[in-house]
């Protein structure tokens, strides 16, 4: 099956986790278009949407669904969003589409996040995926250097500026091995916005869409 197919499966298959009546936190990527492709041919009417990004807000508002501002709807029941890594722990690098801050704060946000991957995205140890952080623009330099310190190779995301007007250090050659770790180490360099790391915001479901059919971890 492509990995195209296996996105508009497990997208179907995450379908059985949203109650009408709802307002949904809604992540960023190919996944949750799929997603909202499936919700759009589903008789599941939202009552609106929380979006992690402006290419999300413009998907919802194609598919028909209210944009809710995440300051008047107050803790959300549940987020949807796929991953660029997932370990048996539900551990999560996020980022790859540069949205990780809004995702992060929209995860936090929620009582339950349901992660939606195709079984490429799983590792047994997080960091072959190179690790995101968002950075205030003159901390550049500074931040780059305090990530070589952590043993990373930080390299600026050409080009790329995140919804919040910010740039994006993609890090190799960190070690994950505990995650939770690193993300606080990295999380307080000052000038970090947040890193791609969700270790101490585990995803507390992952569907994962594979030849067999759908995984579920949690
Ligand atoms: C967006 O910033 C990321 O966190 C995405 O969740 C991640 O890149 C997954 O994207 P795909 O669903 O396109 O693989």
């Amino acid at each position: 099956m492509s990995q195209s197919r296996l996105k508009i499966e497990v997208a179907r298959a995450a379908l059985s986790e949203v109650d009408s009546g709802m307002v949904l936190g809604v992540g960023t990527g190919s996944t949750v278009n799929a997603f909202l492709d499936e919700l759009a041919g589903s008789d599941i009417q939202l009552k609106g949407a929380v979006s992690s990004s402006r290419a999300t807000t413009e998907k919802l508002a194609e598919t028909g669904i209210e944009v809710m501002d995440l300051n008047h709807v107050g803790e959300l029941e549940l987020y949807i969003d796929g991953a660029d890594e997932v370990d048996e722990h539900r551990r999560l690098i996020k980022g790859g589409g540069g949205a990780l801050t809004r995702e992060k704060i929209i995860a936090s946000a929620s009582r339950r996040f349901v992660c939606i991957v195709d079984e490429s995205k799983c590792v047994k140890v997080l960091g072959d995926f190179a690790l995101p952080v968002e950075v205030v623009p003159m901390a550049r330099a500074f931040v780059g250097r305090k990530l070589v310190g952590l043993g990373g190779r930080p390299e600026l995301r050409d080009g790329f500026e995140t919804d919040n007007g910010n740039l994006i250090l993609d890090v190799r050659n960190l070690d994950l091995l505990d995650p939770l770790k690193i993300e606080s180490e990295i999380n307080q360099i000052p000038g970090v916005v947040t890193c791609g790391l969700f270790a101490r915001r585990p995803a507390d479901r992952v569907l994962i869409a594979g030849e067999a059919g759908i995984r579920r971890l949690g």
